[in-house]
């Protein structure tokens, strides 16, 4: 075995790693730090339809989070240039578990028990969802090509997770669920920077490529869009014909697409862009705050913890204070 070597942030290769890293600790969140009990009178507005809408996409976004923290970075990892792409890689992975596990705190807020029961009965057996999450687990764990996988991470945050995204930004437009809807902004501008710093490792990579081997992937990541958009096509119309969003939905899909693309430095494939998209949900899709204290780089209703100082008392668990 070669020497084991320490990780050094002073001797940086690539100032990407450092600013990247410096963006996500600035904006790191959780989810229990959002007021989401202040939308129960929201929720409870909602039709039956509607509330099924939103409990389902938050259980199918719930599965490709899952997807994130248990085998997406770990398969990025494997292929890394620099030991700070490494840190930056582990910080992406303990974010997926939170983005993960916030849907949950929705849950716990807005549905029964029995509703949650089958909300995670459905996201772990829905054929749509099933087949784009098994699509980009088999790639993840195909060690073969390095390049395949930083393709299937982008497409996956930039592209399939709107489908989903779709229905708390269209409620924020509509002053509704504004606490949900700060969730998953948060979500949104951590998927954005992941999107965008997995993409431009990609095109490192790519362009150190030949020519002919960079036309083979080429080939390849449109043909892989062009598959993945057809089934999500499918999951849409399953998810959202019921409160007739669907056709809204996959032009936000394409529109995302086309993103995905650009963070890979490619073309676009699709001919919507951000003027097709229903401007209510491109108000929303801004995830600029509009709090400007310290602490503003973590949005909107974001609550700083409760901190008081600690006295021997606190240790008496269980035991009748003196
Ligand atoms: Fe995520
Ligand atoms: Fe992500």
């Amino acid at each position: 075995m070669k020497n084991y070597k320490a990780i050094n942030w002073n001797a940086i290769n690539d100032e990407i790693d450092k600013a990247t890293w410096e963006k996500l600790t600035e904006q790191f969140w959780l989810d229990t730090r959002v007021p989401l009990s202040n939308d129960l009178h929201d929720w409870r507005s909602l039709d039956d339809d509607h509330k099924w809408v939103v409990s389902h996409v938050f259980g199918g976004l719930t599965l490709l989070d899952t997807l994130q923290s248990q085998d997406g970075m770990a398969a990025l990892r494997k292929d890394v240039r620099t030991p700070h792409e490494t840190a930056v890689l582990n910080n992406i992975q303990f974010m997926e578990s939170v983005h993960a596990k916030s849907y949950s705190s929705i849950f716990s807020t807005l549905n029964t028990n029995e509703e949650i029961k089958e909300i995670f009965e459905w996201s772990d057996s829905e054929e749509f969802l099933q087949t784009k999450t098994k699509k980009i687990y088999t790639l993840y764990h195909d060690d073969s090509s390095p390049l395949k996988k930083k393709i299937s991470s982008v497409f996956l945050e930039t592209f399939l997770f709107y489908s989903g995204f779709f229905t708390p930004l269209w409620y924020l437009g509509n002053n509704k669920l504004p606490n949900v809807a700060e969730i998953i902004k948060l979500i949104l501008r951590d998927e954005s920077v992941h999107g965008t710093y997995i993409g431009y490792k990609f095109q490192l990579a790519f362009n150190q490529l030949s020519d002919a081997e960079q036309e083979s992937i080429k080939g390849w990541m449109y043909d892989f869009l062009y598959d993945l958009y057809a089934n999500e096509e499918k999951y849409v119309h399953t998810l959202y014909d019921q409160v007739g969003w669907s056709d809204e939905v996959l032009t936000f899909t394409r529109y995302n697409a086309n993103k995905a693309l650009m963070n890979l430095g490619q073309d676009p494939l699709f001919p919507d862009t951000a003027d097709d998209v229903n401007p209510i949900v491109m108000n929303g899709i801004s995830t600029s705050t509009a709090n400007h204290d310290f602490f503003s780089q973590v949005g909107n209703g974001y609550r700083l913890g409760q901190v008081e100082a600690m006295n021997n008392d606190d240790y008496n668990i269980g035991r009748p204070k003196k």
